[in-house]
Parts: C-alpha cells; structure tokens; sequence
C-alpha cells in the first residue's frame, strides 16, 4: 500500500467516542455511542475510533456494536483502540471483527520522559515492541494503525526508526500525536517533513496527525502538517477531550473547505479545483455539534468558531448594517454550510408543533410522540411568558423533560 495520491482526499478519523468520551465527566453509555456513531456517518467521516475495547465492558460492547450496526458495506471503517500488548490487541481484534472494515489501532510512547517513567523501558525494548504488537494486530486485520504517543516531543532519530520498524511490520497508517499539545505549527509541519524525509519506507503509509489543545494550537498545527503531507486527521466534534481537548473536527474541515484554494496545491491540485478537500457533508456540522453537546453534556462556549450560538450571529449595529447590505462583508462562510437555516425561524407563542419539532430534529433530539407532546406543552407556557424562544431555552425544556422520564 502506498500514500494516497496526492490529488486523493484528506481522510477524517474521528475520535469522539474514545478521545473525545477521555474529556472529565463526559461519559456516554452504549446506547448514546450508537446514537453518535450514526450520525458521524451521515456526517461523512472516513474512520470511527469507537472507543478503548480493553479498557471496559461497555467499551467493548460500544465498539462491537458499532462494527456491526455502522460498520456496513458503504459505512466508515470501525476502530478500536488497544495499547501495544497482546491482551489489548486481541480485546480490539474482536471488537471490531462485525465491521465490513475494522482497524486497530496500537499505540507504545516513544519520547524519554514516558518511556523512563510510564513505560519504564528503554529504547531498544520499545523498538522491539512496537514492530511485533504491529505484526500481532495484523494477525487479526490488514487494517493496523501505529502511534508512537507523545511523538512530539520524542527524539525525532529514534522516532524515525520505531515508525520505519511499525510500517516494515505492516502498519498502513502511522499517526504522529502531539500527545501533550506542546508544538508550535512551524514545529508540527517540520515534524512531518522530516519523517517525510527519512523514515525510508514512510510511503509504505497514511501520515496520519493527531493533537492535544493544551496551548490552543491543535488546528493550526494540522493544517501545517497537511501543508507538509498528513493525509489523515484525528479529531473530535466540539474540539472535546482530555484536558483542553482535541483539534475540533468542524473547524479543520470547515478551515479547508473555506480556504479551498489555498489548501488545493498542497493535495497536487490546481487552486480553482472544486473538488471537496475531505469526504465531510459540512451540512451536517451543526447537527452533529448539537448532538454530541447534548448527550455528552459537554456546553459548547457560545463563541466557538463554526458552531456556537454566535458565530452567525451579528450583534452590532455597524455590523448588522452591513450584513444587510451584503453578507460577505463580515461573514466569511454561508450558515447554511454548515446546516443551519438561512433565515433561522424564531420560535414564539404562535409557532405550530412542526416548527418546533423541526427546530428539535436540527438540534439534533428525536422525541417519540409522547415526549414531544410534552415537550411542546411547557415550549408554549414559557412562549407566553418570553418573546423569543432560544435554542437554549428549547434544550433546557428537553433536558427537563429527559430528567423527568
Ligand atoms: O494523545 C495521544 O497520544 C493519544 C494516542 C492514543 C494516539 O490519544
Ligand atoms: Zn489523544
């Protein structure tokens, strides 16, 4: 297998559901896994990492459940996450197995400070391991994903030969993480060209990038690393995860997609080129950023770039004015792109149940009847009592009604 050409798209591995599900007090049970899971497919993204297998019971069945209801013919490929020990892989290799295409994904630290500590191995053990957990996963699927964790601040020589050793032992996808968030973007794209440059057999695979928020950077540095060759993004809807999170998915596709004539060379293409730089449905952004806020109970800050509750929105007069006027004079992206109405209804005491349940369905809830019978009861007493109703008066009105069930 080789690099995808360049003209090829960039792939989406979306991590939500293992990464993301890592941020404190965000857990989700089997059932709301499945539920994201399906529209991460209706979104378009190529790669579902489902969750940890090993790490819990209801990982592993999260993860098996998946494969089989989402892992269909024309569905994403279904991975699972394993560290690089047998018992890890094998609890991965079954999870995945109802998947049409399944994937594990083994990871093993290679910078000095996790493997004196963590690990407490040393170089020439890691250089051992990672090539023959890689081998063993291949056992199970020709699909293999290698991580070197905290790659970014790993030495970038030893880095070249444990990534050189993985891919010899099969692996189709080596992902380079910035397990702390501790680059720079001129840092990240060096990082990526150098492995370019001398891990010899490096086009044997997908360069695949992954990264931590810690310092705000996540999306900046991987839209360096596809300037400098990634080919495959790991990322997270809302930008959740452990500590500041991971690089937001909504922001990389819509950077790429906004910025398509900057970013179309980088892939081998002429600037003017059309064709979408990734698989992504953008229109299903919002709806998906909705969901995932709501079944993780993650809030997502009202001036997050793409979808917070401002980022279409124009509050001053100057602004407001010239919006009117023409909208391109302070919006550099169409809020239908990314699945919002154009003229958003405002919902008030004179709005019909189908409005309402429209305003629901783009929020990403679906209400049985009974529910939603309930729910638009309490929506018109507070209608009466308020102007306006907002999309988080209308989420609260939901959320009490789930409580109350
Ligand atoms: O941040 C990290 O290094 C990870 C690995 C498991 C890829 O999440
Ligand atoms: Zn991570």
């Amino acid at each position: 297998m080789s690099n995808p050409p360049s003209h090829d798209r960039i792939l989406i591995f979306d991590t939500t559901l293992r990464d993301g599900e890592q941020s404190p007090g965000a857990t989700l049970n089997v059932e709301e896994k499945l539920v994201i899971a399906k529209q991460l497919a209706r979104l378009g993204v190529d790669i579902i990492e489902a969750g940890f297998p090993f790490a819990s019971p209801g990982d592993f069945e999260a993860v098996q459940k998946i494969a089989r209801e989402v892992g269909t013919e024309n569905g994403p490929t279904i991975c699972g996450l394993a560290r690089a020990t047998k018992g890890d892989i094998e609890r991965a290799g079954e999870a995945i197995k109802p998947a049409v295409k399944g994937r594990i994904h083994t990871f093993l630290a290679t910078s000095d400070i996790h493997m004196e500590y963590k690990l407490r191995k040393s170089r020439a053990e890691v250089l051992a391991i990672a090539p023959e957990m890689v081998a063993y996963a291949k056992t199970f699927t020709n699909d293999v994903e290698f991580s070197p964790e905290d790659a970014g601040r790993s030495d970038p020589e030893f880095l070249y030969q444990v990534l050189e050793a993985a891919i010899a032992a099969g692996a189709t996808t080596v992902n380079i993480p910035d397990t702390v968030g501790y680059l720079t973007p001129s840092e990240f794209g060096d990082l990526i060209r150098g492995i370019k440059a001398n891990v010899p057999n490096i086009d044997q695979a997908v360069i695949s990038v992954h990264g931590h928020n810690d310092l705000g950077l996540a999306v900046a540095n991987f839209l360096e690393a596809v300037k400098a060759g990634a080919r495959q993004l790991e990322c997270t809807i809302n930008g959740i995860g452990e500590r500041a999170g991971n690089a937001a998915l909504e922001e990389l596709v819509m950077a790429m997609h906004v910025r398509r004539a900057f970013y179309n060379p980088f892939l081998g293409r002429p600037a003017e080129s059309e064709e979408p730089l990734t698989n992504i449905d953008t229109r299903q952004i919002y709806k998906t950023s909705r969901l995932v806020s709501n079944l993780t109970g993650m809030f997502v800050q009202p001036n997050k770039a793409i979808v917070g509750a401002n980022a279409f929105a124009h509050e001053s007069g100057i602004h407001q004015d010239g919006v009117l006027k023409n909208k391109l004079t302070y919006e550099i992206m169409d809020a239908t792109s990314i699945g919002l109405t154009d003229n958003q209804i405002v919902l008030g005491k004179h709005s019909g149940r189908n409005a309402f349940r429209t305003r629901l369905q783009e929020l990403g809830y679906e209400l049985d009847d009974q529910a939603l019978n309930r729910a638009f009861l309490r929506f018109k007493e507070l209608a009466d009592k308020k102007k306006e109703i907002t999309d988080w008066d209308i989420e609260s009105i939901v959320n009490d009604e789930s409580r109350q069930t």
